[in-house]
Parts: structure tokens; sequence; C-alpha cells
């Protein structure tokens, strides 16, 4: 299957994951970078792939896509807000909104016929259909309707995944096991809410799988117009089961104050579980392996 790629958010913690996996595949990539982006987790395959720095300009992006000539696009690039500032409406917006509409114009005015988006469950706040969790949810959905106008006014298919809690290796962001490992190290006691919330936690390697088996079923016509799949382990586990099995596959002792922290607003207790499956793609890491790889 390997062919001509555009990947958006290529620079982040999924983004840089899937470009390593596609360049050994043999795919020709194209990957959109901003003016301060890092290129630290992509550093091995910089030179296998043509950087475009986008200037913030819907013209600079459809120059971008007419040059790259993608038989699909990934588009992963967002900004993540588990709770929002003031000050961050406007770089959330564009991010998330303003930079994707781009896209999607571009890829109408250049006729690429593929495109794969990422949504996440908190699109579903208490397994609503949407109810979103909070601001940043609420952008995802949003770039989600524009993305419906463009694939019912141009000839482009779409797949969305929607994606639970990612872990592995190369996540330099402040979540749950870098928490841990920290945790562990140090022995500083760290306080937790009562960790009775359900994680839905999938190994970044079968994220990115489910990447290139949603890219297989567009490529292979499976596609009528639009189609939405849950990446989900399909066996989610409660924040504390989670710590034990940290734990007891590390050997060492992380000394969490439980009860000590109110949950967040808007937590979600129980994931969303009403997703389709994604056709041809499933869970290959259990979690206790994963946290072996990390
Ligand atoms: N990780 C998860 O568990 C999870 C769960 C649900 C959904 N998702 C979704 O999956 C996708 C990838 O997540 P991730 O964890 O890999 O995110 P990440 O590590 O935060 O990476 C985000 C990427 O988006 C790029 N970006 C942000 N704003 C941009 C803009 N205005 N123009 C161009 N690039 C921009 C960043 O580029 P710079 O280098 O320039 O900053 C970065 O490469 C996102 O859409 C996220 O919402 C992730």
């Amino acid at each position: 299957m390997p062919k001509k790629a555009l990947i958006t958010g290529a620079t982040g913690f999924i983004g840089s994951s899937l470009a390593k996996k596609m360049v050994k595949e043999g795919w020709t990539l194209d990957l959109v970078t901003r003016q301060n982006s890092s290129l630290e987790l992509i550093e091995e395959i910089v030179d296998r792939g043509h950087i475009h720095q986008h200037d913030g300009t819907t013209e600079n992006m459809c120059d971008i896509v007419k040059n790259a000539q993608p038989d699909i696009v990934f588009h992963l690039a967002s900004l993540f807000l588990a709770q929002h500032k003031t000050s961050q409406i406007e770089p959330l917006i564009r991010s998330n909104v303003l930079f994707g509409t781009q896209l999607l114009e571009a890829i109408a005015k250049n006729q690429v016929p593929f495109l794969i988006n990422v949504g996440t469950y908190w699109q579903h706040y208490e397994n609503k259909d949407y109810d979103p969790v909070c601001l940043y949810a609420a952008t995802k959905q949003a770039f989600g309707d524009i993305l419906k106008f463009y694939t019912k006014t141009s000839p482009l298919k779409t797949v969305s995944l929607v994606l639970f809690d990612t872990y592995g290796p190369g996540d330099i962001r402040p979540k749950l096991f870098s928490l841990l490992k920290e945790t562990a190290k140090t022995q500083k006691p760290l306080e937790m809410s009562r960790g009775e919330q359900l994680l839905d936690l999938v190994y970044i390697d079968d994220v990115v799988d489910a990447f290139l088996a949603a890219g297989k079923l567009l490529f292979e016509g499976k596609v009528d117009k639009y189609e939405e799949y849950a990446v989900s382990s399909d066996s989610p586990v409660s924040l504390r089961k989670v710590v034990e099995l940290f734990e007891k596959v590390t050997g060492q002792k992380c000394p969490l104050q439980w009860g000590k922290k109110p949950y967040r607003p808007r937590e979600i207790m129980v994931p969303w579980s009403k997703g389709k499956k994604l056709p041809g793609w499933s869970c290959k890491v259990n979690m206790e392996d994963g946290i072996k790889r990390i």
C-alpha cells in the first residue's frame, strides 16, 4: 500500500510514531510544521520527508498541498488543553479549527481523495453521542462538522478515528506513566483523585496501526463517504488498577495519596463505549507488555 502521504502534527507524540513507521514501510512523506515546531521526535526521518513550514495563511496551505500532491492526508495537528485559560482561546481555535479548515480547503482545491482525521472520546461525556468534556473537545466536534461539509461538497472520503488514552515511549507530556515513573524514582508523595475513573489505554504501536488500517480501508474503496471508528482497547481499567499493575511490573512502589485531589470538572468516569469498531484492527499490546516497553 505505501504511497504518498501528507501528515500534520508529525512533530507530536502520535504523529512522529506514525511518520517513522510509514517511512519504514516505504511511504513518501510531506510533513506540515510551523515556524517554532520542534523536530526532535522526528530527527531520524527529517531527511526522508519533505518538511513544509506553514506560514499560517490559507494561500500557503493551498500551495503546500498543491506541491505535495498526496494520495492521502493524515491530519493529527491539534492543541490539547484539558482546561483552557482565557488567553488560550486564540491558539486553540487556530490549531483545532482554523488550521484544519485551511487544510480542507487546500485538499478540496487540489482534489486530494482521502483524509484521516482524529477525534477524542472527550466529545462523549457520560457516554452521550455528543457532550464535550472541555473546550478542546468542542473544537474537535466543530472541526468534525466542517469536515462533513467538505466531504458532502467534494469527492473527498474520510475516516475519523476517535482516540482514547494513548501511551508509550516518546510521550514527553506530563501524563500518567511519566508521573508514575517520576514518583517511583523520587519517592515524593503525589496527590491523586480517588482513582475510580476507568481508563481506556491503547499502546502507541496499536494506535499507529489503526491509522494505517484506516488508510487501507480508504484505498480499498471500503469507505463510502465519511466513517467514524473508535480506537478502543475494549477493556477499560480503573486508575487504581493501572497503578497496581505499574507497581507490579516495575517492582517499585509509588507513594500516592489517593483521594487528596478532587476529580477534574466533568471527569470521565466511564469512557465512551458506543463507537463502531475499526474493521481489520484490534489492540495487540496488553497493558502489562505496554508498561514493560515504557
Ligand atoms: N494522545 C492521546 O491520547 C490522544 C487522545 C485523543 C485524541 N488525540 C488526538 O490525536 C492527535 C495527535 O495527538 P498527540 O498526542 O500526538 O498530540 P501532540 O503530541 O500534542 O502533538 C500535536 C501536534 O499538533 C501540532 N500543531 C498544533 N497546533 C498546530 C498548528 N496551529 N499548526 C500546525 N501544527 C500544529 C503540533 O505541532 P508543533 O510541533 O508545531 O507544536 C504537534 O505536532 C491530536 O489531534 C489529538 O487531539 C490524542
